[in-house]
């Protein structure tokens, strides 16, 4: 039989715009791996507050929406984006707008909503392994991960990843005030009491400035295979 601390956990933690998502996505296809986006199960829970119609700053409603929601992850088979459904509903889409980024990050700063969310987090460790993508996966959520990987980026660079995703999507916007934004939030995730972004004592960090996906991809399966 097989224990759940014998099943391997990668846990790839950073700031948005460190490239963790494309990473983690295809590491994990590259290892035959499960995958969780830890960030997906928060922007959903955020999502559920403001369709319900609940108070963000209650944080015993919020952690008992978090506590009560199914979320799945479905991989659509076609090659296209892995489909989030929080009780059912697919809202993949809904989730990936700013306004459910900033509710993600309002409600995430919850030590309740947190607290809720650790045993959904944890399913996710089965055979043969599992990619964890996030803010506290080597922190928080599997400590005992044997390999953690921690990707930054400058700031500048990441403010250009996201000016060229918003752009593409038509959106009205300067290099300027996103720099300014990345710089704002970075400041308050590594400074927030709880979960702080900050990478696990064991964590290898990895700066992909000015690095190819390709070549990030390579160095990050360079630690799992080099143990
Ligand atoms: O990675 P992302 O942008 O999808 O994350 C959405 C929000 O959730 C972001 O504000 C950070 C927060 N988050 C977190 O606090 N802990 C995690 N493990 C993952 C995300």
């Amino acid at each position: 039989m097989t224990t759940i601390g014998s099943v391997p956990v990668l846990t790839l933690d950073g700031p948005s715009g460190s490239g963790k998502g494309t990473i983690a996505r295809a590491v994990a296809d590259r290892l035959g791996w499960h995958m969780l986006d830890s960030g997906a199960i928060y922007r959903a829970v955020g999502h559920a507050v403001g369709a319900r119609g609940i108070d963000p700053t209650d944080a015993d409603a919020v952690a008992r929406c978090a506590a009560g929601l199914a979320i799945t992850f479905r991989d659509p088979g076609d090659g296209g984006d892995t489909r989030v459904l929080a009780d059912g509903a697919d809202v993949t889409d809904a989730i990936r707008t700013e306004a459910a980024g900033a509710a993600a990050s309002a409600i995430a700063a919850l030590p309740e909503v947190r607290k809720a969310l650790v045993d959904k987090q944890l399913a996710f460790r089965r055979p043969p392994g599992l990619v964890a993508d996030g803010r506290d996966m080597g922190t928080v959520i599997f400590p005992d991960a044997p390999f953690k990987v921690f990707l930054t980026a400058s700031a500048a660079e990441r403010a250009e990843r996201r000016y060229k995703q918003l752009k593409a999507k038509g959106l009205d916007v300067t290099l300027a005030s996103l720099l300014h934004e990345i710089e704002l939030r970075d400041a308050r995730d590594a400074s927030r009491t709880v979960a702080p972004l900050r990478p696990a004592a064991d964590a290898v960090v990895l700066d992909t400035t000015g690095q190819p996906i390709p070549a990030v991809v390579a160095r990050v399966l360079a630690v799992v295979h080099k143990a």
